[in-house]
């Protein structure tokens, strides 16, 4: 695991845009698949790709991306759904076309038909194979929709919010009552298939759950632990959100030994 930790929120965005370059390059055949997170903290890394396809340094144009999870009850169409938000927030910012964005459908008749749409969305990440994931990190330490509890091998499906989570979310809409009470998200075992997870995580109100996840016991209490077994992670951190890491000294040692090619 290499852990970053940034001066600021420029700097993270960097690094974090680094990171899933070299992921999305190393792909051997076929098209990059790129997976890809909602909420506020890769909108940096978003904007930082999206100078880079500017100056033609980047381009996403045969990328397909997918996403972590999605509310239940929204459609797609739906302003605060999560394909609405990746159309707005990823697609026309660094070129994914509409068309290979693919998200989970939590929309349907009947808890039956979302549960066979959830295990369709894992099969066809199976097949597509994401070469990098991106990740942010909850205050209670989930990682995609996974709260505490998540089975550590779980696959794509249906999972209630904790109430935490909810109000953490209702900030994108119409009051807590407004904030959906279950998604279907990507399960811990499905997010662990991915070449490269970055996950990346600013602000003082994630530290505890950063270093729970990177210095704690692995543990479905805290589902973001579960990166601890995945052989290629790169960790992009702001000062605060590095907080409360015990290891800080060997993290910095490390990350300076990096960039001299050791
Ligand atoms: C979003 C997702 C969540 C968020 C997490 C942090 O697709 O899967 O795990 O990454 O809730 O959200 P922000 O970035 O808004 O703090």
């Amino acid at each position: 695991m290499e852990v970053l930790i940034a001066a600021n929120a420029e700097e993270a965005a960097t690094f974090a845009a680094e990171a899933v370059l070299h992921g999305l390059a190393s792909r051997k055949t076929g098209n990059p698949v790129l997976g890809v997170a909602t909420g506020s903290t890769p909108l940096g890394l978003y904007s930082e790709l999206a100078q880079r396809v500017a100056r033609g340094e980047a381009d996403f144009g045969s990328t397909s991306a997918y996403a972590l999870d999605e509310y239940v009850g929204l459609e797609g169409t739906h302003e605060q759904s999560y394909r609405q938000t990746l159309i707005n927030e990823l697609c026309h910012v660094i070129g994914v076309k509409e068309e290979n964005l693919h998200t989970p459908n939590g929309f349907g008749d009947s808890e039956e038909q979302i549960i066979a749409q959830a295990a369709a969305y894992d099969a066809q990440l199976t097949e597509a194979g994401v070469d990098v994931q991106i990740l942010g990190i909850g205050t209670n330490g989930h990682i995609g929709f996974n709260e505490p509890g998540s089975s550590l091998g779980s696959r794509t499906r249906i999972k209630r919010l904790t109430a935490q989570t909810r109000a953490d979310n209702a900030r994108f809409f119409d009051g807590l009552d407004a904030v959906p009470t279950h998604s279907v998200t990507q399960g811990l075992g499905s997010i662990l298939q991915a070449r490269r997870l970055v996950l990346i995580a600013t602000g003082s109100q994630k530290a505890d759950a950063v270093a729970t996840a990177l210095e704690g016991a692995l543990s479905a209490a805290c589902p973001a632990s579960v990166i601890q077994l995945h052989p290629d992670v790169v960790v992009v951190l702001d000062e605060a959100a590095a907080s409360n890491l015990k290891n800080r000294r060997y993290y910095d040692d490390a990350a300076a030994g990096l960039q001299f090619g050791i």
